[in-house]
């Protein structure tokens, strides 16, 4: 196991089950971290099941490398966006019976503190899983007020959104804003008692904003649906409502296209489903597993199958 990557997979068995993993099978995980979930697929397709692992954060990749050494040349690694899902696959050609995606970030990520995603330890203010260019500094440092409100609203659903973008701005004038202390700083400054929630939330926020996570899912979503062959199972974890959100309204377009007025006797628009919904309502953690990892306790699992 790599050392400094440890991260304990959600919903571990039921993500297993719910991809209905078969021996021989071809699996995709467009979030391989440090290949938890990735290992248990790779054991349950044994003895020649393959497994196409995708990353955008180098780091991830390298953890994943060494932790599933052992399976060879059944594992396939690309450092990339799982919103490229539909140009790697152009190059690969065989079916794909399920693909992951276990959004967010991994426990390394949050609990390196120069990777800048937390504002529990003081850090740089980066927050980029991959090579993109745009950090979290730039935003704090350049973004118009009401750009700031905005992402903090949307993002971060904080109602105090304007009074924390202006605290912002005001402190960014004096000097420039480079660390996640000192922003953690300004923030619990709009407050006599601030509550982690809201810190929780403008990090959460910006994180979405600098790394383009909503974009990214959208894409990644209809392009997981499109490159799965007839039967195979797509298994979604989010970890807050907004990518539930966009999940759910995703399924539900796929296996219900039809556009025409509600009051027609028959549909004329000819658009057929895609999918089937398996989940009607998401798989949760039990209190065991969020008693043994508080970080499982806002996961949400949906599934879908390709029809
Ligand atoms: C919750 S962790 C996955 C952990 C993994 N299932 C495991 O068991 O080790 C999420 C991972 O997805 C990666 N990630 C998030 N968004 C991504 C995207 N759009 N494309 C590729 N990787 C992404 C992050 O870098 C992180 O390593």
């Amino acid at each position: 196991m790599h050392q400094s990557f440890l991260h304990r997979p959600v919903l571990l068995n039921q993500s297993l089950d719910h991809l209905a993993v078969q021996p021989g099978g071809n699996y995709l995980d467009g979030t391989l971290g440090g290949g938890g979930h990735g290992r248990k697929i790779l054991e349950a397709s044994s003895p020649d099941g393959k497994l196409i692992g995708l990353d955008r954060d180098p780091e991830a990749l390298a953890a994943a490398r060494e932790n599933l050494s052992i399976f060879g040349d059944r594992v396939l690694f690309f450092e990339r966006n799982f919103s490229e899902l539909a140009d790697i696959m152009a190059d690969i050609s065989f079916d794909i019976h399920g693909v992951l995606l276990d959004l967010g970030v991994s426990s390394p990520q949050i609990d390196r503190p120069e990777r800048g995603f937390s504002f529990q330890g003081d850090g740089p203010l980066d927050m980029r899983m991959g090579n993109s260019s745009l950090t979290a500094q730039e935003i704090i440092n350049e973004y118009q007020p009401a750009e700031l409100k905005r992402i903090f609203w949307e993002y971060g659903q904080e109602k105090f959104s304007g009074r924390i973008a202006r605290a912002i701005v005001q402190a960014r004038e004096k000097d420039r804003i480079t660390t996640t202390g000192h922003l953690a700083e300004i923030i619990k400054s709009t407050r006599p008692e601030m509550p982690t929630k809201t810190l929780s939330r403008i990090f959460q926020a910006i994180r979405i904003e600098v790394n383009d996570e909503l974009g990214s899912l959208k894409k990644g979503l209809q392009a997981a649906v499109d490159i799965l062959a007839s039967g195979g199972r797509l298994v979604v974890l989010t970890y807050h409502s907004l990518e539930d959100g966009m999940v759910k309204g995703l399924f539900r377009q796929a296996a219900d296209p039809c556009t025409c007025p509600r009051h027609l006797p028959y549909c004329g628009c000819g658009k057929k489903p895609i999918i089937k919904i398996i989940t009607r309502k998401p798989v949760l953690p039990d209190d065991d597993e969020i008693c043994q990892n508080p970080r499982a306790r806002s996961a949400h699992l949906r599934t879908a199958e390709k029809l």
